[in-house]
């Protein structure tokens, strides 16, 4: 089944509506943050300089600065992949975010899909990935891998060693942690425990937690042959110098653990959204680590209930434009207790309605 991998929340939006579909943490960057952002305009009359970046990102993960290149959010990185890399088999694992595979694909691509079972809780085997197993020509035959974690939208955080264990000779994986400073202590990333990152790209976003879609922040860091790559083919100046001094800013002590109180915040305020869904009768996907979730609404039938939550003053997110996910599904961002409540209710009230 075709579907568009270019649509994302923010086109589930409508003014007036409550935004459960956009998964960004803040409307705008904390006033620190906007701060820096606004000092480095004093600088745009100079062509950026990742150098102060480029070391932030390093001293912070812990490796050499070789490891490390800014990037214009995760989605450029997405781009420099698929352009940089000598590639003939890539395979992205689904459900996932879409952009991994329409860069790849943009860059002449046949993309393999390999799509997690939501009976299975969207759990990653990396025995499918075994190089020469099940397929010579799907996921087992696949020189580059792309996996989520923690995964957008299904919300699952696979474990660190399963991450791993899809490394095979002649492979690159790509691990995309655009929500993983979402993650308390950043669990199972597989950057900071002095893991080799032979053939790892590790994707990075800036723009989640801080507020900074608009910018473009974010950075790879991983082998440094294979950085070295991707450096190449980015164009000049490419990550601008506002978003390299928030780029430094959001790789600072303080920003980790302001992030740090966010992830805890999160994790209290999901724990009572996923307890509401149950509660009426409606289940998430896996266990869910991220600052959304996603939720079956099979219960209501076959068809999507977005119209009618909008109806409601809500906003959710499609998930029929994921890759191994149908109008069933909704993703719903982690907002406070009240909103969650309220927004269950309504949820709740579809339940009612349809039965009746
Ligand atoms: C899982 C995931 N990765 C990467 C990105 C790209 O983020 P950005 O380019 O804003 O850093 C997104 C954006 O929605 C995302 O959901």
């Amino acid at each position: 089944m075709s579907v568009d991998l270019h649509h994302h929340g923010d086109r589930d939006v409508a003014a007036g509506l409550v935004d459960l579909a956009v998964n960004v943490r803040l409307p705008a960057p904390p006033p620190w943050l906007a701060d820096v952002v606004a000092r480095s305009l004093a600088d745009l009359g100079r062509y950026p300089d990742a150098t102060a970046a480029t070391e932030a990102v390093a001293a912070r993960h812990g490796v050499p600065v070789e490891a490390v290149l800014p990037t214009a959010g995760g989605a450029e990185a997405f781009t420099l992949v698929a352009r940089a890399l000598d590639v003939r088999r890539p395979s992205v694992v689904h459900p996932q975010f879409t952009e991994p595979e329409a860069a790849l694909r943009a860059a002449g691509h046949d993309v393999h899909r390999h799509v997690l079972d939501a009976a299975d809780g969207f759990r990653l085997d990396p025995a499918a990935y075994r190089a020469g197993g099940r397929s010579r020509t799907g996921a087992g035959a696949a020189d580059l891998v792309v996996v989520g974690n923690p995964t957008n939208p299904t919300g699952v955080l696979h474990p660190r060693a399963d991450v791993l264990a899809l490394r095979a000779p002649g492979r690159t994986l790509v691990v995309d942690e655009a929500f993983m400073d979402a993650v308390p202590g950043e669990a199972e990333s597989v950057l900071g425990h002095g893991e080799d990152l032979d053939g790892v790209l590790v994707l990075r976003s800036l723009t989640k937690t801080w507020g900074l879609a608009g910018l473009r922040t974010g950075y790879v860091v991983g082998d440094p042959a294979l950085v070295a790559r991707l450096r190449a083919v980015q164009p000049p100046w490419s990550v601008s110098t506002p978003a390299l001094a928030a780029t430094v800013a959001c790789t600072s002590d303080r920003a980790s653990a302001e992030a740090e109180a966010a992830a805890l915040a999160f994790r209290r305020d999901r724990a009572v959204l996923v307890a509401e869904l149950d509660a009426a009768g409606f289940a998430v996907a896996g266990t869910p680590a991220t600052p959304f979730v996603l939720v079956d609404t099979s219960p209501l039938g076959p068809a999507s209930v977005r119209e009618d939550l909008a109806a409601r003053g809500f906003a959710v997110r499609r998930g029929e434009t994921f890759p191994g996910l149908g109008p069933t599904w909704i993703r719903v961002a982690v907002r406070d207790v009240a909103t969650s409540r309220a927004f269950v209710s309504a949820l709740s009230e579809l339940r009612s309605r349809r039965v009746a």
